[in-house]
């Protein structure tokens, strides 16, 4: 306890000393937008800030592309009007205002047509001759893949390999294989072996995993779920496959589906001589 007001006691004298250096406040969480490449006109990052008395000499906002220590943006408040740089230059709407409060106007970046390759991490960074802060913001702008197909191989005797393949989807996906019997739950497929390829802004990427037919317990569905991190993006295929070891013939397999359509084409000509004797 007395420590503790020690400390208190201590940290205020040192406050008071060097005239409140810590003027800067940043108190919300870091941000993260998310959208689809090509369905957003405009997306606003901001840059929250407080200063506490006001205190604005030499207020300077700079935006960053984390990884890059040259600015995308700067705005010197008392000096210049706001500017976009590299990647950003051409791409923001400058008149964009924040606030009507001078100290803050054009804190925000204001991005019109966002698209894939704006994606990443961006950093404001908020300084006055006393202090200076930090605020991140995740932008991530997302092509859903064009093709999602999995597939099943013969390469080898008694060994099927499943593959599954994405193309043209932006920012990296991830791909799952799992297999399934009967009526059973989705057994996830590890170890599978990974080949990306990164053209014109977008992946294509590849799976596959080889599985022995004497693991398998008849007919087999193989499914591939691809997720990209951060979005709600979810897409799946799934192909059957019958193993060549079990006693059953594939042929029976088609036969099968066949007289499923055929069953359900005799029900609806029921239905319909029905409707015919009660008219
Ligand atoms: C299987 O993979 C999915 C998708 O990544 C994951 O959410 C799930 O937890 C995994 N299940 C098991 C049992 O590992
Ligand atoms: C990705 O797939 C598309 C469509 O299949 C193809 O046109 C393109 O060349 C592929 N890109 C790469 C880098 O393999
Ligand atoms: C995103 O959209 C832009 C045009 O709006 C297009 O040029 C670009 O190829 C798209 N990116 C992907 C990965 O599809």
């Amino acid at each position: 306890m007395e420590g503790c007001s020690a400390f208190l006691v201590v940290s205020t004298c040192l406050l008071l000393l060097t005239g409140g250096a810590r003027t800067i406040q940043v108190v919300e969480e870091p941000g993260l937008h998310v959208a689809e490449n090509g369905t957003v006109t405009e997306i606003i990052l901001d840059c929250p800030y407080i200063l506490e008395e006001n205190d604005n000499s030499g207020l300077t906002i700079k935006w960053y592309q984390v990884g890059n220590p040259i600015p995308v943006y700067q705005w010197i408040v008392s000096s210049s009007p706001p500017q976009a740089l590299g990647i950003l230059e051409g791409r923001l709407d400058l008149s964009y205002k924040a606030s009507e409060d001078e100290n803050h106007r054009h804190r925000a970046l204001k991005i019109i047509n966002p698209s894939t390759e704006l994606s990443g991490q961006y950093q404001c960074k908020i300084s006055t001759f006393d202090d200076e802060k930090d605020y991140l913001q995740k932008l991530i702008i997302y092509s859903k893949p064009q093709v999602v197909e999995v597939w099943t191989e013969q390469r080898e005797d008694n060994v099927v390999t499943v593959v599954c393949e994405v193309d043209q989807v932006y920012p990296q996906p991830n791909l799952h294989l799992c297999q399934r019997s009967a009526d059973s739950d989705c057994i996830n497929l590890s170890g599978v072996k990974e080949v990306n390829s990164w053209s014109r802004g977008s992946y294509n990427m590849t799976v596959e995993r080889e599985v022995h037919e004497d693991t398998l317990d008849g007919l087999t569905t193989f499914e591939c779920v691809v997720t990209i991190p951060d979005t709600k993006v979810e897409m799946l295929d799934h192909t059957k496959y019958q193993p060549r070891l079990q006693v059953q013939d594939p042929e029976e397999v088609k036969i099968g589906g066949g007289s499923e359509v055929h069953s359900a084409m005799t029900v609806l000509v029921g239905i319909a001589l029905l409707a015919v004797w009660r008219v």
